[in-house]
């Protein structure tokens, strides 16, 4: 099956980040490509394009461009100051959240809609499943990770639900999990949606990886070089608004961010694409002080 994604954000976020179209730039968010092939479609014959995903899934996807200017590696937010030179890029684009080749794919765990395997990892191939972690972790840990990542007001009593029906039989499949917490009549939003989110935000451990991705993105960015970062909901927005707002000698001594933006989508998008309904895009440039 050949899954398409469509990009949030995509003009207004290469206005911004393509600030010299014979520079160097890295996608940190390749997902099935739609931002990077933009950009490649926008720079010139000798501009040059990095791609990183950690889901090893999108490397068919990625493989589909044979264009000269693109390189592709599978890696994380947090070592892409330790695979790209310090003040070599001119942009650096992340682009938050799950893609659709994660979410439409059952087997992948992350959607309430489809029933599959409990998994919710980008990279399935290390680390804890959302099943083993559902099924061994504290209430305490559960209710936390509900009300922290997830935003759900009803923390604990939704973990004390997931800890009770645990004791009869495990929670293996998304479908079982879901099942927990069904929806009423009048209720706009799945009762699921911010128990699936929190999940996915802890077993992908992205918050830990976003701040390392913001503070490593600035020390490869060149003089002038530009920081783009779309989010989906406002907890993560939190941690990139803070960053681009506070004094940056904070992080990296030497650098600040400057001439902030801020863009929502229209309202044509978001009848268009439902997913960047939350969507914002920020913008920064960096400036190296003395
Ligand atoms: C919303 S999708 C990107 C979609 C892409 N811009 C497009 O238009 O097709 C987000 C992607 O980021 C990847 N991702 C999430 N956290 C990551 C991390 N810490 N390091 C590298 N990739 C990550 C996910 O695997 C997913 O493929």
């Amino acid at each position: 099956m050949i899954y398409s994604h469509e990009p949030v954000l995509l003009s207004e976020s290469l206005t911004n980040l393509l600030v010299d179209k014979s520079g160097s730039y890295l996608d940190c968010t390749f997902g099935l490509g739609g931002h990077s092939k933009k950009i490649l479609e926008n720079l010139s014959s000798d501009g040059l394009l990095y791609s990183i995903d950690k889901d090893i899934e999108v490397k068919k996807y990625a493989h589909l461009i044979k264009d000269k200017r693109f390189n592709f590696q599978i890696s994380t937010f947090s070592k892409i100051s330790k695979i790209f030179e310090k003040k070599s890029m001119n942009g650096v684009l992340f682009d938050l959240g799950v893609s659709s080749l994660q979410l439409d794919k059952a087997e992948r765990g992350f959607s309430f809609m489809r029933n599959g395997t409990l998994d919710m990892r980008f990279d399935n191939t290390s680390g804890m499943s959302a099943k083993d972690w559902i099924n061994t972790a504290p209430e305490k840990e559960i209710a936390d990770v509900l009300y922290y990542f997830g935003e759900e007001r009803r923390s604990r009593q939704y973990a004390k639900k997931i800890i009770s029906a645990r004791k009869d039989s495990e929670i293996d499949s998304t479908k079982k999990l879901s099942d927990l917490f069904t929806k009423k009549g009048f209720q706009k939003k799945h009762p699921a949606t911010n128990l699936f989110r929190g999940i996915r935000i802890k077993i992908n451990n992205e918050f830990e990886e976003l701040k390392k991705g913001l503070i490593s993105s600035v020390e490869i960015l060149k003089n002038k070089g530009i920081l783009a970062v779309i989010s989906f909901h406002s907890s993560e927005d939190r941690i990139v608004k803070n960053f681009f707002r506070r004094d940056y000698l904070d992080f990296v001594e030497g650098i600040r961010l400057k001439n902030l933006v801020k863009i929502k989508p229209s309202e044509e998008e978001k009848l268009c694409n439902p997913r960047s309904r939350s969507a914002i895009l920020r913008t920064g440039e960096i400036e190296y002080v003395s």
